[in-house]
């Protein structure tokens, strides 16, 4: 009779664990690096960009002259500051997104109306915190209180304080950009869930002449090059990989269909890599995509943000519409 052997060996399938046991134990960035090199095509979350070497490199990039986002976003905060204190309201809480060196709240700080508290979240935990400490040094009366953490994983932040005003998001930089659209409204959807009742400033860089798009991020003194190659960089730190970073080159390029600087990491031969231990081997030209940044229209982003529960308001944006900044109200 067959039932009777049936049964045994299905238990048994059952028992095998899902996940691959050479992943347990790994950070993070292991566990994403490893499944990055196993895809194909291979691709990794931006990120993982942002350790100390990392951070520090980007906050040079926002110094190019070629890196227009910035400079822009910075024009337009200073031009508009006192309409979007008035639209803040006064003693409100702050939020800030992936708050980096801490440069651009300082300009809002200085226009709101007595600021209650300042949570500004990162991934990248000591340069965070030494960007918090001047901060503090610099507004002695104001409660700010860094939060170190992934905010593309589900984030739960303190309770607003009492008699604070409204909860006010603060997401600079069209950081917004490189996630992709179905990240990009996971991303916005959880924000609203954590501004309920109040509202986001969001910074989203404006789509423009390709060829000024791709100078931005193929700078004359290769700081993009190597803030790119910083990940393997990286890699080899943390993981204990044998990257040679003259074996790959840094690549970025305007995708217009998708309306996206691409950005990538290409192994300029055929060879094999090390990393936590397994071996995986790239041919002549093949790439680990490395970054995404979309640009927007403002109809597009204003579209994007109604589709997460934001009701748009007010845009502001510099005399060459370069780059926008929106007012969006979270729901309540
Ligand atoms: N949000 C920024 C952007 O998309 C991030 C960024 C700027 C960036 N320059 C970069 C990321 C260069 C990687 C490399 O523009």
């Amino acid at each position: 009779m067959k039932p009777a052997t049936f049964a045994a060996p299905r238990r048994r399938f059952e028992a095998v664990p899902a996940e691959p046991l050479e992943t347990a134990g790994l950070s993070a960035f292991g566990q994403d690096m490893l499944a990055a090199l196993a895809a194909s095509p291979r691709s990794i979350a931006p990120k993982y960009f942002y350790d100390a070497p990392g951070s520090a490199l980007f906050d040079r990039i926002c110094e190019l002259p070629e890196y227009y986002p910035t400079r822009t976003e910075v024009g337009i905060l200073q031009a508009q500051a006192v309409h979007i204190a008035e639209a803040i309201g006064p003693n409100a809480e702050i939020v800030e997104f992936g708050a980096g060196s801490l440069l651009k709240i300082r300009l809002l700080l200085d226009a709101m109306d007595r600021p209650s508290r300042y949570l500004p979240i990162d991934i990248s935990g000591e340069h965070l915190a030494q960007a918090a400490a001047r901060l503090q040094q610099d507004y002695a009366g104001l409660e700010v209180l860094p939060v170190v953490a992934d905010y593309t994983q589900d984030l739960i932040l303190p309770r607003a304080a009492p008699h604070a005003g409204r909860r006010v998001g603060f997401f600079p930089g069209s950081t917004i950009g490189n996630f992709t659209p179905p990240q990009a409204l996971h991303f916005l959807r959880m924000a609203a869930r954590v501004l309920r009742g109040g509202a986001l400033l969001l910074g989203a860089d404006l789509f423009k002449d390709p060829a000024l798009l791709h100078a931005a991020y193929n700078d004359a003194q290769g700081v993009t090059a190597a803030f790119n190659l910083n990940l393997l960089a990286r890699a080899n730190r943390e993981l204990g990989a044998d990257f040679v970073l003259s074996q790959f080159a840094h690549s970025a390029f305007y995708n217009a269909p998708l309306r996206r600087i691409e950005m990538h990491l290409v192994s300029l031969r055929e060879q094999q890599v090390t990393v936590c231990g397994r071996r995986f081997s790239f041919s002549e030209g093949e790439s680990l995509h490395t970054e995404n940044s979309h640009k927007f229209t403002v109809d597009s982003l204003r579209a994007l943000a109604t589709e997460a529960g934001f009701t748009p308001g007010r845009v502001w944006t510099d005399p060459n519409q370069l780059f926008s900044l929106h007012w969006l109200q979270a729901p309540s």
